[in-house]
């Protein structure tokens, strides 16, 4: 691999780190912070790897100022965080909680004052728990709630902030936290599962309305991961599966936003989610995006039998030994990354992409002070190949993101995989910038600051 050249990406585009508020902040309970289901599912004990919490985490709360200075350091233009819902509004309902919008007030000031543009993500997962407790996300309340929620966070920033996403990956905390039960809530229910996807989708929508009526010159998108899909026959049998497959795991959480209603006909196990839908919806939840943030980690192997209990959902697994595998047990396949980026520029309702997510878990090793991290760098650099061949073939690609700017939280994996840019001592809260790092320090065409 030669000749990755950062010019060839053009001059539209931007390059950033990314982290989120629950994996980094720490701070959990601090400064009039509501608990977030996240404290909640963690707290709560066996259900996260070495019952490991984002409770100190990186201890950005603190170390903000040091943090967006690596990022600035490492020469990247933007940083997008996400911020807690619970820190901003602690029952999720109701009067802000000043010292929480302070918070971001300053991490946004901060950010501006270092020449790093602020990219906002206004959901990741960390619901407060007091909204939890009336249904969450599958009450169809909280989309208002939503919408207050995120009046209060654009009126305080955004005369600053102009880059908003408003949801981080649906499929995730839908499918992993409401159906298969790994992430908080922790539910595994078909019926919870469908009617909290409705209303994300219907809150996309609301929240993305709320946006452009208080920031107008807001570029407005949202992200998902995207998962390919690949068998390895070709029989009826597997098609049905894959194409079923990848309505729970994909299209569900795009089309309706798209103006293309629910793909009820490629997984009939979703009819049920019909129950949810009330005159008007389906103009209602119909966006014009900005952008959509593509989030890329890997393909899926699927098996044409169903996961037990979930009647009609077919198994999803990996094929270990054709592929490099990264610490979190997923196969490296970057072409994957272009098929994602062509597969959303074929709607009509997509006019431009940004990668807001992208990179690997290795068990790194710091060693005099130094992380050589080599096969994260391939990584990159073969994924940022593909993407130089999407804006090539004149895909409209604007941006990248690393996941992630440090090691942090990884949910219920904890502290072991780390995907960071820059190193985390967890006991001591040192950083150290790894190979990797050091790596886009030099691509980006910033000043070394390879140790000698
Ligand atoms: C996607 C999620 O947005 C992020 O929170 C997570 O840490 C990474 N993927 C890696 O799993």
């Amino acid at each position: 691999m030669t000749g990755l050249a950062k010019a060839d990406f053009g001059d539209d585009f931007t390059w950033g780190v990314a982290h989120a508020s629950y994996q980094v902040e720490g701070a959990w309970d601090l400064d009039g912070k509501g608990p977030s289901i996240w404290d909640t599912f963690t707290h709560g004990g066996g259900r996260i790897k070495n019952h490991e919490t984002g409770d100190v985490a990186c201890d950005f709360y603190h170390r903000y100022q040091d943090d967006t200075s690596l990022v600035q350091e490492l020469g990247f233009d933007a940083q997008r965080f996400s911020i807690s819902w619970p820190r901003v509004q602690p029952d999720g309902r109701g009067a802000a909680n000043a010292a929480g919008l302070d918070f971001y007030d300053r991490v946004v000031d901060d950010c501006l004052a270092k020449g790093v543009e602020p990219w906002v993500t206004l959901y990741h997962w960390d619901l407060p728990q007091a909204l939890q407790d009336l249904g969450g996300w599958t009450n169809r309340s909280i989309v208002g709630w939503f919408e207050d929620y995120v009046g209060i966070v654009a009126d305080r920033l955004g005369d600053r902030v102009k880059d908003w996403m408003v949801f981080n990956e649906p499929c995730s905390f839908l499918v992993v936290g409401h159906l298969l039960g790994y992430h908080a809530p922790g539910t595994r229910s078909l019926r919870k599962f469908l009617a909290a996807t409705h209303h994300v989708n219907l809150s996309q929508a609301a929240a993305a309305q709320v946006l452009r009526a208080k920031v107008p010159d807001a570029n407005v998108g949202t992200t998902h991961i995207v998962t390919p899909m690949r068998s390895k026959r070709d029989t009826e049998r597997d098609r049905r599966a894959k194409a079923s497959i990848d309505v729970i795991a994909n299209r569900i959480f795009w089309e309706p936003n798209f103006g293309l209603g629910y793909p009820v006909d490629d997984c009939p196990l979703i009819a049920g989610i019909d129950k949810h839908i009330k005159p008007g919806d389906e103009e209602a939840i119909t966006v014009d995006w900005d952008f959509v943030g593509v989030q890329y980690y890997q393909r899926q192997l699927v098996k044409p039998w169903p996961v037990p209990k979930l009647r009609g959902v077919p198994w999803m697994s990996h094929d270990y030994r054709s592929y490099e595998i990264t610490a979190m047990g997923w196969e490296v396949q970057p072409d994957g990354l272009y098929e994602s980026l062509e597969r959303f520029a074929a709607y009509d309702k997509v006019p431009k992409l940004i990668i807001t997510e992208n990179g690997s878990a290795y068990p790194d090793t710091l060693v005099d002070g130094r992380v050589h991290d080599d096969r994260r760098t391939a990584f990159y650099r073969a994924h940022l190949a593909e993407v130089e061949r999407a804006v090539a073939d004149g895909l409209p690609v604007h941006g990248y993101f690393c996941w992630s700017l440090m090691d942090n939280f990884e949910w219920a994996e904890g502290y072991v995989p780390r995907f960071g840019l820059t190193h985390v001592d967890f006991d001591t809260q040192q950083r150290t910038i790894k190979d990797s790092g050091y790596w886009f320090q030099d691509f980006l065409g910033a000043q070394s600051t390879v140790p000698a």
